[in-house]
């Protein structure tokens, strides 16, 4: 499907809930801080839906907020955007393993650069909204925490565009740091699809390089891709959900579009399964040291 009739469709959606605002409220759940029962609310739809998203989680005016958005327009600008391949005409940094302090240096590439806002990161997802929501999604809080920061402009063009699964399963918390429409570049999920996903690859899942994999997390069935809908919303709204859910990020056809998303997963779990050629790699490294070994006794 060409960029243009994605927008098209998109667009004849954003127009139809506009329309029909109740339509937006049976197909896209959006909840206040104040909604009762927010806990319990925020833990079904995650679980039936795959996604939730909170409106109000700051405001414009909110120290932590501001903060975040100074820093991230400072950080992220169109005068440093990424020459790394993966993320093609936008800007994207990362902090790997946030609270577990890592050194992300080893790791380090165009996309992975050590930003000068860790404490207000830290700050961040460590929020209750956030860390507590982790938690009782895992039943544990032995978790790691990447953030990623992006700016996406219309140059932008990378796989993260393309409705998909994530290869590693993982719980995001997805910060809007700018106002983001469907003009702008709002984000997309086809609801309850984490169903599917879950059935379809059960854990553990291939291996995150097996190129086959990779193309199966791409290739979904009509009616996914047709229930895909934009999620408009100001800045300081914050889209939880399971990147089993299909999603995409959306296109920018005006301006910018700024996002800080904080990724969780559980330690311990075994998502994924292990290379191949890594494990070929790993024998043939054990079978030389065996060889040396013995040459030694
Ligand atoms: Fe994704």
């Amino acid at each position: 499907m060409t960029n243009l009739l994605r927008y098209i469709i998109r667009k004849v959606k954003v127009t139809i809930n506009q329309k029909f605002p109740n339509i937006e409220k049976i197909f896209m759940l959006r909840i206040k801080k104040n909604s009762s029962n927010f806990k319990e609310l925020i833990d079904y739809s995650l679980l039936v839906f795959g996604y939730v998203i909170i409106d109000d989680f700051f405001c414009e005016s909110d120290d932590l907020f501001r903060s975040l958005k100074s820093k991230h327009l400072m950080d992220l600008s169109l005068n440093n955007l990424d020459q790394d391949n993966n993320y093609l005409g936008g800007v994207c940094k990362t902090f790997l393993d946030l609270i577990g302090g890592k050194d992300t240096k080893k790791k380090s590439n165009n996309s992975t650069r050590k930003l000068n806002n860790e404490i207000e990161l830290k700050e961040l997802v460590r929020l209750p909204l956030i860390y507590e929501t982790a938690k009782r999604f895992f039943h544990s809080d032995n978790l790691k925490i990447d953030v990623f920061q992006t700016l996406d402009t219309p140059n932008s063009n990378h796989s993260a565009q393309d409705p998909h699964f994530d290869r590693i399963p993982t719980l995001k918390f997805m910060l809007y740091v700018n106002d983001i429409s469907i003009d702008n570049g709002a984000f997309e999920l086809s609801a309850s699809t984490n169903h599917w996903v879950k059935r379809t690859f059960p854990l553990p899942r291939p291996a995150y390089d097996d190129l086959e994999y990779f193309k199966k997390s791409r290739e979904l069935p009509k009616p996914i891709i047709d229930n895909l809908k934009p999620i408009e919303g100001k800045a300081g709204t914050l889209i939880i959900f399971h990147t089993d859910t299909i999603h995409n990020q959306g296109l920018v056809n005006n301006g910018q579009c700024r996002i800080i998303r904080s990724h969780f997963r559980k330690k311990d779990e075994i998502l994924n399964k292990k290379n191949n050629f890594g494990n070929l790699k790993k024998l043939i490294k054990n079978t030389s040291q065996l060889k040396f070994f013995k040459s030694n006794l």
